[in-house]
């Protein structure tokens, strides 16, 4: 093991003890220490799923990437493992970036991008992005002698040696695949697609896609997959531009239905969508389950926003993991269906009226902060129904559905940020016939709203003070509610 591994492994073992339990999610994945970006590695091995992420165990904002790495059987409860990767080698010095990983005669296989960023003698400065393969057994990791494993010389005339990462490897039949996020010569993003007998030696196959500088510039962290009877292209572009209330400026996390050409190596999309309308989603991943479930997870963060207050020990928290179906071309995330199992003391109200004239209501039994929650509206004689969260001495944060505009806002202004940061996000919502259903899961610092089963979803983090835990409804107009709602005990 390398002096950098070992050091970071020591270091996460000392600090991880002194993390009171109690000071992260319950439900979420969190790292005990550090700060932590996209999930990597989502996989399943020898029974169990693995989870990686981007990581810098000694300090709560970003520095030279290692690898973390957790454990789960049913994507709740997780359990730590020592960090897997550090950037200990000269072709990733600077980082071990995103990746992914794939189980392979009982081998564990990682497949990351490599940084190598130094200032020569001269004074020019050399960045490479390159990727790499390690081998483990689900807690060690060896680098293979090979690495780096493709470099940007594989690519098309013109494209960046700068700009190229985050591998996404799947196995078909004999055949390794992967594909990587790139820059092609006309500066746009392009997603190239590589082949392999052994995970070792890679051939270039073919650029899947190109954006031709329509949603954003580098698309980062590609997933690709097969999904029902369509193929699913997942990525996160950077430098977007709003578009309605589709996409928001910056980092963004879309997706594209479409098909996949085999014989021309050719993904064929219709439009994009987002994959998550919320304040923060980024870099989603997903793993197939034993029980053929796509799954996914994605981070609980947007890069122009750091929220982490300045005393936690860690930063980064990762989504609940949801189960992907397709309806109409659309994807429908719904949590995995594990997490019913931690489902305590329900709590429920049928056909409670509310009135603008009451003001806001309070539902006996109905507060807290670690919930699955589910509300059935019906809003046809309302102008607007809020949802007050997370309230208390001055808190709250706050989830409005607005007729006139059809639109769900997310507003986080008073959740107690010292910081003047992007606080409110709107997304179109369908009210069938007057009906909303939300479900939305709350995990001490998280803010998960499921629209009409899963049609769309919208995710923000808050870093309230966890004792506010008032939640209360109000509307314009009239309208009524069924609800029930579960604590998660862990
Ligand atoms: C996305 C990203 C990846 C990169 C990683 C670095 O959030 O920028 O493209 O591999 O983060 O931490």
């Amino acid at each position: 093991m390398s002096e950098k591994l070992d050091r970071a492994r020591a270091y996460e073992e000392e600090k991880r003890t002194q993390t009171p339990e109690g000071s992260k999610c319950v439900f979420h994945l969190t790292p005990a220490v550090g700060w932590i970006n996209d999930p990597n590695g989502f996989s399943r091995y020898q029974g169990e799923y693995h989870l990686f992420y981007q990581y810098h165990p000694y300090s709560t904002v970003w520095g030279p990437m290692h690898w973390g790495h957790q454990k789960t059987r049913d994507f709740i409860k997780w359990e730590h493992l020592p960090c897997a990767l550090a950037p200990d080698t000269g072709y990733d010095g600077q980082g071990c970036f995103s990746g992914s990983a794939v189980e392979h005669e009982g081998k564990h296989i990682l497949m990351y991008t490599g940084v190598l960023d130094r200032m020569e003698d001269d004074g020019r400065h050399t960045l490479r992005q390159t990727q790499c393969i390690a081998v483990g057994d689900g807690i060690n990791y060896e680098k293979l002698p090979e690495n780096p494993v493709i470099t940007a010389q594989a690519l098309p005339e013109g494209s960046s040696k700068e700009d190229f990462r985050d591998p996404r490897i799947w196995k078909e039949g004999d055949t390794f695949y992967a594909v990587a996020g790139s820059l092609g010569a006309d500066g746009s993003g392009q997603i190239a697609l590589f082949s392999s007998a052994d995970a070792g030696k890679w051939r270039f196959e073919s650029i899947l896609d190109a954006n031709g500088g329509r949603y954003g510039k580098m698309w980062e962290c590609p997933d690709f997959f097969p999904l029902e009877d369509s193929q699913i292209l997942i990525v996160s572009p950077q430098f977007m531009h709003a578009e309605g209330l589709e996409f928001h400026n910056g980092n963004n996390a879309i997706y594209f239905v479409g098909s996949y050409d085999r014989e021309k190596k050719k993904f064929l999309r219709k439009e994009a969508r987002s994959v998550d309308y919320g304040l923060d989603f980024y870099a989603p991943q997903t793993v197939e389950t034993a029980d053929g479930r796509r799954v996914m997870t994605g981070w609980l963060q947007s890069w122009d926003n750091y929220l982490t207050p300045e005393e936690f020990p860690w930063s980064g928290i990762m989504s609940i993991p949801r189960e992907l179906e397709l309806r109409d071309d659309r994807l429908i995330q719904n949590p995995v269906r594990e997490l019913e199992r931690y489902r305590q003391n329900e709590v429920s109200h049928k056909g409670v009226t509310l009135s603008e004239k009451a003001g806001k209501t309070e539902l006996e039994g109905v507060r807290g902060r670690v919930l699955d929650m589910t509300v059935e509206a019906d809003v046809s004689r309302s102008d607007a129904l809020t949802l007050h969260l997370a309230a208390g001495e001055g808190f709250e944060t706050t989830l409005s559905y607005e007729k006139g505009k059809g639109t769900l806002t997310t507003d986080r202004t008073y959740s107690g940020l010292k910081k003047d940061l992007l606080c409110t996000r709107s997304m179109y919502v369908d009210a069938n016939e007057g009906k909303l259903k939300l479900r939305l899961l709350m995990d001490k610092y998280t803010l998960e709203v499921f629209v009409n089963d899963g049609e769309q979803a919208m995710s923000s983090v808050i870093f309230t003070p966890p004792e506010a835990e008032g939640i209360a409804f109000s509307c314009k107009g009239e309208s009524s509610l069924d609800l029930v709602m579960y604590e998660i005990m862990v």
